[in-house]
């Protein structure tokens, strides 16, 4: 688990935005990648591994997050390519750099999953939302623009996740 920023990597590009602003773009969105990538799993993990009385309702619903989520690990791993970087993004590349702790392997019941998969989507969701200020002082509109769009619906997958435990 690591959280640190790694030069990365550049290809030419007529694009307009320079060099160097868009190594520091890429260097993030390689943590995101990870990350994204890593909590992907985690959803399946729990899609696959939930029993109880709630079985099929929360097999179902870690499945519709694992098809969420999983949407966003392409969009980050084109977003760096769009910028000329190079999307490192293998389940071993992602589970160096991923900085979400790992998934515990001995949980069945539903709400041990549900409070695995909500620690780690707060996790998640600080890191995304402290991105968009940060790809907006970069000056990078575009990436910004992803993060909040990414932001938004880890919000309310976080809110699906945790009225699961209300009541
Ligand atoms: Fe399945």
């Amino acid at each position: 688990m690591t959280t640190a920023t790694k030069e990365a990597k550049t290809y030419h590009s007529k694009i307009d935005l320079s060099d160097d602003l868009r190594k520091k773009v890429v260097a993030k969105l390689q943590i995101t990648l990870a990350a994204t990538a890593d909590l992907t799993s985690m959803a399946k993990q729990a899609h696959w591994n939930v029993k109880g009385s709630r079985f099929y309702q929360l097999h179902i619903l870690f499945d519709e997050t694992y098809n969420e989520i999983n949407e966003y690990i392409d969009m980050v791993a084109e977003r760096i390519t769009a910028l000329s970087g190079y999307a490192h993004g293998t389940v071993r590349m992602s589970a160096k750099a991923s900085p979400l702790p790992e998934y515990p392997d001995n949980i069945t019941c539903g709400e041990k999953h549900l409070e695995a998969l909500i620690e780690r989507y707060a996790i998640y969701a600080k890191h995304v939302r402290e991105h968009i200020d940060a790809m907006t002082n970069l000056g990078d509109a575009g990436t910004a623009d992803m993060y909040t769009e990414i932001s938004r619906a880890v919000d309310k997958r976080l809110w699906f996740l945790e009225a699961h435990l209300e009541g």
